[in-house]
């Protein structure tokens, strides 16, 4: 069976149900998933998943989030060829950097030598029903790029 870790950080919980929506879609492709929190998560945790993915809200000016930066900085340092990757994220286009953190997820992940699997998902504040089709359709992605 394959697996996936899903890696977030929200602070208001929308990037945090994002990630049950990816998950919810993951397991019913037959994919084991488990969830963590940035802070009890390490970048090497990476290692033992076929799908690796990370959901962040974007904070600051266009930053990751404090709670995330340790593991943002450690995730380059994994060698993570052959696996899969994929990044999802709340933001607010109020701001000019919108979104931002997921943009720097994607180029972090690309240093790992993981491959991408879907494009990045932006969601603006509270995920609407567009937003749950296309996280769904991103796990779909992720799936069908597994074993290529
Ligand atoms: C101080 C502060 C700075 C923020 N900066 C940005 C930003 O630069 N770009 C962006 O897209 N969203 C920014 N946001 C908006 C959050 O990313 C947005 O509210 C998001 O929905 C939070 O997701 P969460 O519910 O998972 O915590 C900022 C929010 C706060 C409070």
């Amino acid at each position: 069976m394959s697996s996936a870790l899903i890696v977030f950080a929200s602070l208001t919980g929308s990037t945090e149900e994002c990630a049950d929506f990816v998950a919810e879609k993951l397991e019913e492709l037959g994919i084991a998933v488990d969830i963590m929190d940035s802070t009890q998560a390490s970048a090497s945790d990476f290692q033992n998943y076929d799908l690796c993915i990370v959901g962040s809200y974007t904070y600051g000016e266009g930053e990751i989030p404090d709670e995330m930066l340790d593991f943002y900085e450690d995730l380059a340092q994994e060698d993570l060829t052959g696996k899969i990757f994929g990044v999802f994220g709340s933001g607010d286009s109020y701001y000019e950097f919108y979104c931002n953190a997921v943009l720097l997820f994607e180029e972090q992940f690309k240093k790992t030598g993981a491959t991408q699997g879907s494009e990045n998902v932006k969601i603006e504040l509270m995920a609407e029903d567009q937003d749950i089709e296309n996280l769904h359709k991103f796990a779909e992605e992720l799936v069908q790029n597994l074993g290529k």
